[in-house]
Parts: structure tokens; sequence; C-alpha cells
């Protein structure tokens, strides 16, 4: 991989302050990215990913200055936000007065979801543009997240500008917290595990309750959905495609192991890479083994059963 230099960072961030889209990568999956501040720009990724406009966009800022200017922090997020940024923690927080976000950003909701992401491409656009970026996941809405620019480019039929900062280190989304005075509701399990947050902070983490007054409006049951069907907690039938985990394990068709020592962080760096190769090999089923529901694995186990969720309409193959 060839990192972008100097002039290709500056030559998106005019882009960005122009209010074109920009993918670039991120820790955890690609971002696609546009200026917070602008309308236009932000509808722009809506229409671009065919994404419900109820559902809000996580803000991205270079650093904890720059997200206090947005958001207002309680003591307990501040603290969160010292230790784990840059990294894939997402605070949802209330607006501060005059953010200057646009509405379609927060969805018109009081709060934002803001992070400053452990990328140096990503930190150095930031900085470049010097605006906040909403960046959702830079794939059509409701399809597997891209880990790499070549998966960006394809989702999108090479109609979006990529910045390739090669493939994704973390390889799903960062975890999302709510703050609630001394409450701390996650939202969406992500790269991030639950244990690590709570062993720092020493208070609970909550699980958000489904249709729950606080909740992450893009939770949706089907989600990050290949075109083959899924099978979870399982062992391959003949003529199916397998997405394995743990050691030595065959079978006679497309496979591929997520970590054969079972080491949970090469299985969520490989996540959605190995899909959309399984996916790619038209397999019309892919049936998944048991993954543990510890650590990474919340966050794993989330997004299986969320692509192996029926979806409406249904998928292209069968
Ligand atoms: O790792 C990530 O977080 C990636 C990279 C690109 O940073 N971004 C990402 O964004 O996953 P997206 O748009 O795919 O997911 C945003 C999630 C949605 O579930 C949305 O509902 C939630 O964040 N969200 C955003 N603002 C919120 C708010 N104010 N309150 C509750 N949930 C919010
Ligand atoms: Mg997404």
């Amino acid at each position: 991989m060839n990192a972008p230099d100097a002039q290709a960072i500056q030559q998106a961030a005019a882009r960005l302050r122009a209010g074109a889209l920009v993918a670039f990568p991120t820790e955890t999956v690609y971002g696609l990215g546009a200026d917070a501040t602008n309308a236009d720009a932000v509808l722009w990724i809506y229409e671009t990913k065919g994404r419900p406009r109820f559902n809000p966009l996580i803000v991205h800022v270079a650093d904890l200055a720059m997200a206090e200017t947005l958001g207002t922090f309680p003591p307990l997020a501040r603290q969160l936000a010292e230790n784990f940024w840059p990294g894939p923690l997402s605070l949802v927080v209330p607006l501060s007065p005059g953010h200057g976000l646009a509405d379609v950003a927060t969805a018109g909701l009081d709060t934002v979801a803001l992070r400053v992401p452990d990328h140096p491409v990503a930190l150095d656009l930031l900085r470049a543009t010097a605006r906040p970026l909403a960046a959702p996941s830079a794939n059509p809405s409701g399809k597997l997240s891209p880990t790499t620019a070549d998966q960006v480019r394809r989702g999108f039929d090479g109609k979006v500008e990529v910045l390739d900062g090669g493939p994704c280190t973390a390889g799903v989304e960062s975890t999302i917290l709510a703050v609630d005075g001394n409450r701390l509701i996650q939202l969406r399990a992500g790269a991030l595990p639950r244990e690590t947050i709570e062993a720092f902070i020493g208070l609970p983490v909550e699980q958000a309750a489904e249709g729950a007054e606080i909740a992450a409006p893009g939770m949706l049951l089907s989600h990050y959905a290949p075109n083959a069907h899924m099978r979870l907690e399982t062992a391959p039938n003949p003529g199916e495609a397998w997405l394995a985990f743990g050691p030595a394990q065959t079978h006679d068709g497309p496979t591929r192991n997520l970590s054969p020592s079972a080491d949970l962080h090469e299985a969520a760096r490989n996540l959605f890479s190995m899909l959309h190769e399984l996916d790619a090999t038209g397999a019309g089923m892919i049936a998944v083994s048991p993954i543990p529901e510890t650590g990474l694995g919340e966050a794993i186990n989330d997004r299986l059963r969320r692509a192996a969720a029926p979806r409406i309409p249904p998928p292209e193959r069968r």
C-alpha cells in the first residue's frame, strides 16, 4: 500500500471543505467523510449510502479540544475520552451551544456521537481539513462494512474518492457509549471491549435495551449483510461456504478461518474482509462456527447476528 502523501491529504481536505465526499481509513473501518458543518455535503452521504435519514452519523474530530466545541462533556465522558482517544470509542454527549454542526448530521437529536480515530491518515486529514467530519462506514446502507480501500471502491462502483491507508487494524466499528449522569450505556458493541471500559472506569457498562429511551437509532436488526444467507454457531454442509474459527478445520467448499489460534483480535480484523471474500465466491449459504461472547467476541457476534437476520427485501441470491 502507498500511504497518501501530504499533497494527497491537502487535496482531499480541500475537496471536503468544498462540500465533496472523501472516503478515508480509520483503525475500525473505512468512513465516508463529509464536512459535518455543511448540510448539503452531509445529505450527500445519506444519498450515496441509501441511508435512512433518522440514523445520525458519528462526527470525527482531531482531538478532545475540538470535540469540546461540539459536545458538552460530563466528567465521566471526559475521563473516557482522555484515556481512550484516539481510539475506537464513540461518546454520545449533549450538543454544545453554538456547535455549528448541520442538523442532518445528528438527525435532529440534541446529542452527538463523537470520536477521535486512531489512524495517521484520518488524523492528518482531520487536521488539514480543520472541520469536524461526519463519517459513517463507507458502504451502501445495510451491506458489509469495508476494511480496505478496494472494498469501498467496489461497493460504490468506483464513484467515491478513497484515500488508501491499507487494511484497517481493528476491523469492527467503534464501541458507542452514551454517558447519562453517572450511567454508562453501551449503544453498540465494538472494537473497544466492554470489559476494558469497565476495568478502567470502575463502573458497570449497561447494555441498551431494544427500543429503550436512549438508543442508537441505526441499530437495525438486519445490517452488515452479505448477499449470501448465513447460519450461525454451526458446521457447514457440503457445498456451503464456511467461516471457521479455531484450530485444524477442513471443509470441502470455500473456507476462511477468522483465527486458527482462536484469537478474537485477529478474528475481528478478518471479519468483514473474509465475509466479502466468501460472498464473492457466489455461495448461497455461509455457515459460521461458534465464537465466544467475551471481549471482542461481543462485537463480532453482534455483527454476525445482524448479518444473519431476516431481510426485507430478500438478498439477491438464494
Ligand atoms: O467505527 C466507526 O464508528 C465507523 C468509523 C468510520 O468511524 N463509523 C460508523 O458510523 O460506524 P455509522 O454511521 O455506520 O454508525 C453510527 C452509529 C449509528 O448506529 C447511529 O445510530 C449511532 O452511531 N449514533 C450516531 N449519533 C448518535 C446519537 N446522537 N445518539 C445515539 N446514537 C447515535
Ligand atoms: Mg455502518
